[in-house]
């Protein structure tokens, strides 16, 4: 194996937390399509991030492979809110923006061990996660700040839903 130990379990830890946010996107994207059926831009979004967050944990299980490694998927959700349903489109947004953060912080972690272990690979292979954490913060703080200053008006709901369509991260 060309990976520690620690190293395997910190991306094992991780891959079952990105399994955990495919399946909290997922649960989030039914609520609006359940509560808020005609807002179909939120609805897709949450969908498609889903599989994003799908898409991450097989980069992991891809990884630890390669090196060397066994990737066994084991089931453990205690990590993450387990809510299916909220109050308003803002306490969903606000969930989403906490989790994101609570994600980047244990990338920083593995970022560190990554360190310590003196795993130059896993180091490299980690900085695309970075990456991506920032752009998921901002995507997700980009829309709970819109909805915050919206409120529930249904009126601005309705062009922000129209709006998320076109979002891209930058
Ligand atoms: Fe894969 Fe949203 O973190």
């Amino acid at each position: 194996m060309f990976i520690s130990n620690k190293i395997q379990k910190g991306l094992k830890n991780q891959l079952n937390r990105e399994l955990e946010s495919s399946q909290l996107y997922l649960s989030m994207a039914s609520w609006v399509e359940h509560e808020y059926g005609g807002f179909e831009g939120i609805c897709n979004f949450l969908y498609d991030h889903s599989d994003e967050e799908r898409r991450h944990m097989l980069k992991l299980i891809r990884y630890i492979n390669k090196r060397g490694g066994y990737a066994d998927i084991f089931f453990d959700n205690n990590h993450i809110n387990n809510k299916t349903t909220y109050g308003s489109l803002k306490e969903l947004f606000q969930k989403l923006f906490e989790h994101e953060k609570k994600i980047s912080s244990e990338i920083n972690l593995l970022v560190e061990l990554s360190l310590k272990e003196k795993d130059y690979f896993t180091y490299n292979f980690l900085q695309w996660f970075v990456e991506e954490q920032i752009e998921e913060e901002t995507l997700s703080k980009t829309i709970l700040d819109k909805i915050q200053l919206i409120g529930e008006n249904k009126g601005c709901l309705y062009l922000l839903d129209r709006d998320i369509k076109n979002f891209q991260k930058k």
